[in-house]
């Protein structure tokens, strides 16, 4: 017994034992041709191609035979799961190897269990005997990674668009069908997880009808997890997704639309090539930049990367020029041979960021540490957006502008794991914008709007006109008995609730607006409270907007603690002020003498916690002659302040700013 790489079924039936003894065989039921290599089975596409032993041919492959497209979905519907099962039938990776959801490539994706980069693998496939190149990219489905959906997008003809066959639709469901609708690409939808035993096909059916208006006749029906209706899928790709649009013979024209850095090759560019073709030697030119380099090598992911001899118009594949600077290998920039200018790309809508917080080494001596892992960082994901800033309190770092937490989170993770860099974060906030009055007698000031991305920089009270706030406008949707609940949470956000629609019998969609700052940090664990884990929430930029805002500030034994200094709503004020100083009275270690913690607006105190100090010193159990014990627990108080952030005499854990923001 064993699974047929044909119908790939757990099979002892005539046709495989025939196989087994010949080793290679015809399908009977698909036009599969299977080849035993060793002692594993691959169709013939994967057999003379993935498995090639050194560069790949790609020429055969005109714009005919590639299919690029992209899967997307809502947080958890698949997507990775279905990548891994494309991979093995086109035995691009092995059968059997479960589901390891091989294109998380990172370790920050292995330990959360999500996509936060979109990562693309070339397969190739046999269909009608004819081998396909299939150029897939996975994509994140949280709603902070929504722009590497965006831009993986623009490589792509099609994309099939996952729907978990239990959950339905939800908001991030929506987010991605306007993407790629906007974008004009052919969408496939597909039923995904119809094994679970408490699916509900129909219902989603009639929710993708009632919101997209697609034909149940045109959904799919797979189990990403089991195998069900996968090959078919990939059948439906090649038949239904258009081919790329390119000419070999024009001049080369190719986008960056990803890169990372490589400590050995410099960066190392993801690309699409529109027209032309390119190869190791060749001179290429930035039309960004208009620097010219020499190409040192091409290749297509799979996920490894594998060479090429040459990328041809309408395929994906990453290229090294000996490229050092970081800044010269931009996403969205157009390369073309040297000698042959061409027109450049539009590129891609740069990223609106959402979220800035300070970002500061633990220990100033690491400065150049910290700043060498966020230039590598920045350029593997650019939608973040990076700024200088001195404090005179904790020293030179950055201010640093991210699409949503989670991406806040996820990078300074990163940071740490994949560069041993400890870094203080300050208190997140919005980018909020000051109207100055009568500009022209600040002489400062240059611009009447000013913008405040760092609220300790906000400019002199009695020189503001009026604050302006970001709103956002939020999808939510949720079962119908949690309609009172979710609407009494959004007012208590000052949420505005704009239009409230039914998607099936019992689910709903609510449109609100929202000041941005309001559901920044923990309005979505709150609404997922409050739903019983039901509610699904995204949100879209929409605009500034004119509020009564004021600047609190916190201080620990009457010293301002300027990565707590935050703006916020007149109305919310005082609550917040309380919670902070409640909060911070929790986390900030008890320390040798009273901590007060203090919040103002203005020169007014709202509110005041006190830390009562320790009695008794750390080491004192440690009497006697144990000197290596003794050393021991030294050295690690000595890493463990090393750490800490100082305020006067009062130490801080450096992550307590961050974590007094979040809920216990
Ligand atoms: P993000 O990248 O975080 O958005 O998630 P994703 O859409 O890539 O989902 P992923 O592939 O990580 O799957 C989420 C969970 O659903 C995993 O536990 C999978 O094992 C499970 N899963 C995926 N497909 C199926 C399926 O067809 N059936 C069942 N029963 N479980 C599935």
């Amino acid at each position: 017994m064993f699974i047929c790489p044909g119908c790939l079924k757990l099979t002892i039936n005539k046709h495989v034992r025939v196989i087994w003894k010949i080793a290679s065989f015809n399908h009977p039921r698909r036009n599969v041709n299977v080849t035993r290599h060793g002692n594993r089975f691959f169709s013939s596409s994967s057999a003379s191609y993935a498995k090639a032993g050194d560069e790949i041919d790609l020429a055969k492959f005109s714009p005919a035979n590639i299919r690029n497209f992209s899967i997307i979905a809502h947080v958890d519907h698949g997507k990775s799961t279905l990548a891994d099962r494309l991979l093995e039938i086109t035995g691009t990776i092995p059968k059997n190897a479960g589901n390891q959801q091989v294109l998380d490539t990172l370790q920050v994706e292995k330990e959360r269990g999500i996509t936060v980069k979109a990562q693309t693998a070339s397969l190739f496939h046999v269909y009608k005997g004819q081998t396909y190149l299939l150029n897939l990219i996975d994509t994140p489905g949280h709603v902070d990674f929504n722009y590497e959906v965006s831009r993986s997008l623009e490589t792509c003809q099609g994309v099939v668009l996952l729907v978990d066959a239990n959950q339905g639709v939800q908001a991030q469901t929506m987010a991605n069908f306007f993407l790629a609708f906007e974008r004009n690409l052919t969408v496939i939808p597909c039923l995904n997880k119809i094994d679970l035993y408490n699916a509900k096909p129909e219902m989603v059916l009639e929710q993708l009808n009632n919101v997209f208006d697609i034909d149940p006749d045109d959904v799919q029906k797979i189990s990403a997890k089991v195998g069900t209706g996968v090959e078919d899928l990939l059948t439906t790709i090649i038949e239904k997704i258009p081919p790329p649009q390119g000419d070999r013979n024009k001049p080369l024209k190719c986008l960056v639309f990803d890169s990372q850095y490589d400590q050995y090759r410099g960066a190392v560019g993801n690309v699409l090539v529109i027209d032309g073709s390119v190869k190791k030697g060749d001179k290429i030119m930035s039309l960004f930049s208009k620097k010219s380099y020499e190409v040192q090598g091409t290749g297509i992911l799979q996920p490894n990367e594998k060479l090429v001899n040459v990328l041809y118009a309408g395929q994906v594949g990453y290229i090294h020029a000996n490229i050092k600077k970081i800044s010269d290998f931009q996403v969205g920039d157009t390369f073309c041979h040297q000698k042959s200018p061409v027109e450049p790309l539009p590129g891609f809508k740069p990223a609106v960021s959402m979220v800035f917080a300070g970002i500061f080494p633990s220990d100033q001596s690491k400065l150049p540490v910290l700043k060498a892992a966020i230039t590598k960082l920045t350029l593997n994901d650019s939608s973040v957006s990076v700024n200088i800033e001195n404090s005179a309190a904790i020293g030179q770092g950055w201010r640093l502008g991210f699409l949503g937490m989670l991406h806040m989170d996820v990078f300074c993770q990163r940071l740490e794991q994949e560069f041993g860099a400890s870094v203080v974060i300050t208190a997140p906030n919005v980018h909020y914008k000051v109207r100055i009055k009568g500009k022209k007698n600040i002489k400062s000031y240059g611009d009447e709007v000013v913008d405040v991305l760092n609220p300790c920089k906000l400019p002199d009270l009695s020189i503001i006109e009026e604050f302006m706030e970001p709103m956002i406008t939020a999808t939510i949707i949720i079962p119908d008995q949690y309609l009172i609940t979710v609407l009494s949470l959004c007012h208590a956000r000052r949420g505005e609730p704009q239009e409230q629609t039914y998607i099936d019998q019992h689910r709903m969609v609510i449109r609100c607006i929202f000041p941005l700052n309001e559901v920044l940090v923990d309005f979505f664990d709150e609404l997922k409270s409050i739903t019983s884990g039901y509610a699904s929430f995204d949100y879209e930029d929409n605009g500034y907007r004119q509020s009564e805002l004021v600047k609190l500030e916190f201080l620990i034994n009457k010293l301002p603690v300027e990565e707590m200094t935050m703006i916020c709503h007149i109305s919310k004020s005082k609550m917040r002020g309380k919670e902070v100083c409640a909060r911070l009275k929790e986390l900030i270690p008890r320390q040798m003498t009273y901590v007060t913690i203090q919040a103002i607006i203005g020169s007014t105190i709202i509110a005041r916690e006190d830390i009562k100090p320790i009695k008794k010193d750390v080491l004192a159990k440690c009497y006697g002659g144990d000197v290596t014990r003794k050393n021991k627990l030294l050295n690690k108080q000595a890493d463990y302040l090393k750490k800490l952030r100082q305020v006067g005499t009062v130490k801080i854990p450096k992550d307590t700013f961050i974590n007094v923001l979040r809920k216990k």
